[in-house]
């Protein structure tokens, strides 16, 4: 029998059930394509977060990292181009006044139609879309006309202080990295990095995105993990650095979050798509329950946001060649990922139906699981089950993410961490309390293994391929 694939809906459903996501304000009616992630959702997130910051900042010699603000000075923005350039194609259903984006209608009445070796939306120009739209008379998701299309700028303005007016106008930012680059200076000259050199930060931004019903593939706010790669353009060839990067990325998604191959494909920008400052970018996409999406973007930015800072600010925003015999504008590789997409990836990738057992498993990676192991006495009014069973779960709480389960029946508690993603279930029992045994459950498998609790530590050390160390002490 073919396996099942997993739908949307199938996410949607476990996330909000065993509380990984939840609708934003769902108590007032929900917030349009807003999320928040629940007990275990936070912990999945932070657990692809440490994963990302580990592998990019701290295992890496040329690398450090930022935390600059969501509010900067708005001339950052005039200075990047994002007032200007930063736009989304809209229409408007004539009737219902909602709002779609252009593209997106566009491209599913391909999808539909079977048109897909028409010219992309994506190559598409506002006009060109305006004619495909009024030719193939696409209507909106309700089957009403629509308006002719407009650009819409995604930046969120806000307000400071108390005056009101342009001059207190502010952005929430669009993309994390304009901070690193307005602290190009402030880094160089605080720290001995030397170019070819790299910032890191982890963030959130804010778009003012038109969509519908992609969960939390594309949200208003949502969290950025970008990097800005400074190098010199010459003497350092951009192509093998780009490529270089590719790599890294590939291998994050592949061997870290544990993605099938088939699932990864690479695309190359357009002219057309590419961004204002980009030279040449390519998205990293992912096969999603709804399709291949941009997962990871990598672009060449040139010099292009060091030079409009420094017209911009009039500060000086370049480097030196280490003999000081040239000054110049460092170029850079951005590789950017939205941390919500690597989420909605590993919940996709890593469902799955095992329609043998009757049962839904969440296979994370041991590293990603929101909780490494769970402890069980295996009746919940027996106080010297529990008794026994608190003494191990104290002890592995300090070394290893451990959760307590002592509701309903045994098989009911694994049903519930196999969808949780839990790799190892102990149990105490009647035995335990005799010659001081318990049982293993593997959440894959589901094999049993009885070993002396006092193994347990070990056990799960190998088997997690943790540092027997840290937890043995
Ligand atoms: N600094 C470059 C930049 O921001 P981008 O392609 O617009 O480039 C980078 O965004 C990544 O951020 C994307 O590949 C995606 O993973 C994520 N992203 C962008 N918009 C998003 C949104 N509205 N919701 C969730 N993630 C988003």
């Amino acid at each position: 029998m073919q396996p099942k694939t997993t739908t949307l809906d199938d996410l949607v459903s476990l996330a909000k059930r065993r509380g990984f996501v939840f609708q934003t304000s769902s108590i007032y009616g929900g917030l349009a394509n807003s999320y928040d992630y629940g007990p275990l959702g936070t912990e999945l997130l932070r657990n692809i977060k440490n994963l990302w910051w580990q592998k990019f900042i701290h295992q890496r010699p040329d690398m450090v990292g930022l935390d600059s603000q969501i509010l900067l000075h708005p001339k950052t923005w005039m200075a990047s181009g994002h007032t200007t350039a930063f736009n989304d194609p809209l229409v408007e259903d004539l009737t219902t006044q909602k709002r779609y984006r252009a593209d997106h209608l566009i491209e599913e009445w391909q999808e539909k139609n079977n048109q897909t070796t028409d010219t992309s939306p994506e190559d598409m120009s506002v006009k060109a879309m305006d004619e495909y739209i009024i030719q193939h008379k696409i209507v909106s998701p309700d089957g009403n006309p629509v308006s002719a299309v407009k650009v819409f700028n995604l930046l969120f303005e806000t307000s400071i202080g108390v005056v009101t007016g342009e001059k207190s106008k502010i952005y929430l930012r669009g993309e994390t990295a304009q901070g690193i680059f307005s602290n190009f200076a402030n880094i160089s000259n605080s720290t001995r990095m030397q170019l070819p050199f790299g910032v890191g930060q982890i963030g959130k931004s804010f778009r003012n995105e038109v969509t519908t019903g992609q969960f939390v593939f594309r949200t208003l706010e949502f969290e950025q993990a970008e990097i800005e790669y400074f190098f010199d353009p010459e003497t350092t060839d951009w192509q093998t650095l780009m490529e270089s990067w590719k790599t890294a990325m590939w291998e994050f998604v592949t061997k870290d979050l544990h993605i099938a191959a088939k699932n990864l494909r690479w695309r190359k920008h357009t002219d057309t798509e590419r961004s204002h400052y980009s030279m040449d970018t390519y998205d990293l996409d992912y096969k999603f329950p709804f399709g291949w999406k941009e997962l990871w973007g990598i672009a060449y930015r040139t010099d292009y946001d060091l030079k409009q800072h420094q017209e911009y600010s009039g500060e000086t925003l370049q480097a030196t060649t280490t003999d000081n015999t040239r000054r110049f504008t460092p170029h850079v590789i951005e590789p950017a990922v939205g941390i919500n997409r690597l989420f909605m990836m590993v919940l996709a990738e890593h469902y799955w139906e095992d329609t043998e057992r009757s049962r839904t498993v969440l296979c994370l990676p041991r590293q990603l699981s929101p909780h490494s192991v769970a402890v069980f006495p295996l009746a919940r009014n027996k106080p010297e089950l529990i008794a026994a069973a608190k003494i191990i779960y104290q002890e592995l709480l300090g070394k290893i993410p451990t959760t307590w389960d002592d509701r309903s029946n045994i098989g009911k508690r694994y049903l519930y961490q196999d969808e949780i993603g839990t790799p190892f279930c102990i149990t105490i029992d009647y035995q335990t309390l005799e010659d001081n045994t318990v049982t293993i459950r593997n959440r894959d498998t589901t094999e049993q293994t009885r070993i002396g609790s006092n193994q347990i530590l070990e056990y799960l050390a190998k088997k997690l391929d943790l540092a027997e160390e840290a937890v043995l002490g």
